[in-house]
């Protein structure tokens, strides 16, 4: 194991303690990276103001630069730094932040009709963007394209993809971007409405490419909690029983499990500037891996961090990160883990019959289903 297959290991928390041991903050010569392990450590590097997050000499990833994909990646609050990220993030975040957790369970339960593998994969994959596509005035059909088209879209995010996958992402955010131009012409959604009117005097193509920014954030994160709040009860039968006793118990399970298994495990940050962090000296170009999921488990952060435990008081993660570029989608995204995790034990309430296995991911913890044959 490295601190990059860790992400889809069966068990890499055992690893990261090893990795915390060794200091927190150190050097990988085989990855030629820094990496940033305890929760001290990850802080000093998501709050440190010469950590960014891309490198200054590749602000978009040489493989789609040239396309309609890297227009949109370039623009994107989670990929840049100074303006270009606070900008958008003033325009969008209040507005995601003011919405009511009653209009995401209706599309939620009423999209999940399957049961059995085909339904969780649903809930997890189409249930969430879809969601989002709704909240941003998208009628529930159109929703399901637009679900499609971001899994196509994240692809370019990913280091993995190959130059065919890159080219169905470049088609996929044009056909995003006039589906989004549709919507702002119409205005029929208080959250678009309100995301636009914060956008007014910007770059339009800054608007479009951080509503394209919404529905990828939320599409694999939100798989990964849901996923993994499935696998904490398939793993242990006992609480999946007290689930069943009390569901509103819900609640809890998904803000341990965040913290416990996290969907996102690391994140990278380019140091832009020579800098020291925790005594290390970090040269200007140096990449950092930033484990998020080995922060969580620090006893430093959390007594007792590799129990999870459903009251746990005073609970502190990394999952949503922290510093500049925290998630501002967080309890969006708890919203709907919640809705949808209650729709599928009400459909599937027998989990013995799924199988599953990790998606191959280079920082993604996200559970595939399938059913046992
Ligand atoms: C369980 C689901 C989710 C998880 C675990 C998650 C996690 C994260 C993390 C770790 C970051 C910071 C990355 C970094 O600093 O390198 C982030 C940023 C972001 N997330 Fe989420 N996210 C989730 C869902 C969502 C949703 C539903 C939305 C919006 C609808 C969203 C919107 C964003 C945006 C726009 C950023 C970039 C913020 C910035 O750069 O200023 N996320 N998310």
């Amino acid at each position: 194991m490295d601190p990059i297959t860790a992400a889809t290991h069966a068990d890499p928390y055992p690893y990261y303690s090893t990795l915390r041991a060794n200091g927190g903050l150190d050097f990988d010569p085989h990855l030629n990276i820094w990496v940033a392990s305890s929760a001290e450590a990850v802080c000093a590097v998501l709050h440190h103001p010469d950590c960014h997050v891309r490198p200054a000499h590749e602000p978009v990833p040489k493989a789609i630069a040239e396309g309609p994909a890297g227009r949109v990646f370039g623009r994107l609050m989670r990929m840049n730094e100074g303006e270009r990220q606070r900008c958008p993030r003033a325009a969008i975040a209040p507005r995601l932040q003011d919405i009511d957790p009653r209009q995401v369970e209706a599309p939620v339960k009423a999209r999940l009709l399957r049961h059995g593998a085909e339904g969780v994969r649903q809930a997890q994959f189409s249930g969430p963007v879809s969601v989002v596509a709704q909240l941003l005035g998208f009628n529930p059909t159109d929703s399901h394209l637009i679900s499609e088209l971001t899994g196509d879209f994240v692809a370019c995010l990913s280091p993995l993809s190959q130059a065919p996958q890159l080219e169905v992402a470049h088609r996929a955010s044009e056909q995003l971007a006039r589906l989004f131009q549709e919507r702002i012409v119409a205005r029929d959604s208080q959250l678009l409405n309100g995301i636009c009117q914060g956008f007014e005097d910007a770059d339009p193509d800054s608007r479009t490419a951080n509503l394209i920014g919404l529905l990828s954030q939320t599409h694999e994160a939100t798989a990964g909690l849901i996923g993994n709040a499935l696998l904490a009860l398939i793993r242990d039968p006992a609480l999946h029983q007290v689930l069943r006793d009390d569901p509103t118990q819900i609640n809890s399970l998904l803000a341990e499990v965040q913290r416990f298994d996290p969907a996102v495990q690391n994140t990278r940050r380019f140091i832009a500037a020579p800098c020291e962090i925790l005594g290390a000296a970090l040269s200007q170009g140096d990449a950092v891996l930033v484990l998020l999921a080995a922060a969580n488990r620090d006893p430093q952060l959390n007594p007792a961090p590799d129990t999870l435990l459903l009251d746990r008081p005073n609970r502190r993660s990394f999952s949503f990160g922290s510093g500049r570029h925290e998630c501002p989608g967080q309890a969006l995204a708890m919203d709907i883990a919640r809705a949808s995790l209650e729709a599928i034990l009400e459909r599937t309430p027998c989990l013995d019959q799924l199988a599953w296995h990790y998606r191959p991911s280079t920082n993604g913890r996200i559970p595939l289903f399938s059913d046992r044959s």
